[in-house]
């Protein structure tokens, strides 16, 4: 397969909730997870594990932990839709749906890439401010994005979730997670059931770029 344009990769990679059961070949896994290796980290500490489970009984069991905690966020998340316009409504409840189906199927996605960081080795140089941290994952979560842009460049589908984040002490323990570790994202990954990626959807760059203060457009409104 020829590289795909980096530009083209940006501007098509989406979540792929739906994937198929068919196993992941190791030569594709060497590949994507190299990429996410070469991201960059505070210090180049490269403070990360990526922790592959194919294990079928712990796939069911992340699936078993996951369930409950994205369908109460889906149900807070659905109840707050009734204000959006038809339209916008109907994109979101595509999404909820796609993200059900995740959910319920978690276990039979083929790949569930736990990336772990090392806690003492975080350059989190915005601790001492009144607010929350968020330097910290500056340091890992470049390596998830190079991982699900090489998922799009080999064909594979990706779909980040953070939810399970929450039942880290349960899935330290289910998959041997030493302490100092600790979990900050769950990629589900396989071959897309459908169509998979395409154009995102975002906001235009000409409401979020800025030109020496804040508000003044550095780009005037299409
Ligand atoms: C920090 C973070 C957490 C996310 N958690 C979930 C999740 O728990 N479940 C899920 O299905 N998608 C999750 N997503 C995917 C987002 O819903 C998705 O990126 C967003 O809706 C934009 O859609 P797109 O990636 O298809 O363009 C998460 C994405 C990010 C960046």
């Amino acid at each position: 397969m020829a590289d795909m344009d980096l530009f083209e990769a940006l501007r098509t990679t989406r979540t792929v909730r739906r994937l198929k059961p068919d196993p992941v070949p190791d030569d594709l896994l060497r590949k994507v997870l190299t990429a996410a290796t070469w991201a960059p980290s505070g210090g180049n500490r490269q403070p990360w594990r990526f922790l592959v489970v194919r294990d079928a009984e712990r796939r069911r069991q992340l699936r078993e932990l996951y369930l409950p905690l994205w369908r109460t966020f889906s149900g807070a998340y659905t109840a707050r839709l009734s204000g959006l316009p038809p339209e916008a409504r109907a994109r979101e409840e595509r999404m909820v749906r796609s993200a059900d189906h995740l959910a319920e199927h978690l276990h039979e996605v083929p790949v569930i890439v736990v990336v772990c960081v090392h806690l003492p080795e975080l350059a989190i140089t915005d601790g001492a401010l009144d607010r929350p941290s968020v330097v910290g994952g500056a340091s890992i979560y470049p390596a998830v994005q190079n991982l699900i842009l090489a998922c799009r460049a080999v064909g594979l589908g990706a779909a980040l979730t953070t939810l399970l984040c929450l039942k880290e002490p349960e899935v330290n323990a289910l998959l041997e997670i030493p302490a100092g570790w600790a979990t900050c994202a769950h990629l589900a990954l396989g071959f897309p059931e459908r169509g998979g990626h395409g154009p995102v959807r975002r906001k235009p760059v000409e409401r979020v770029a800025f030109l020496d203060r804040w508000g003044q457009p550095l780009f005037p409104a299409p």
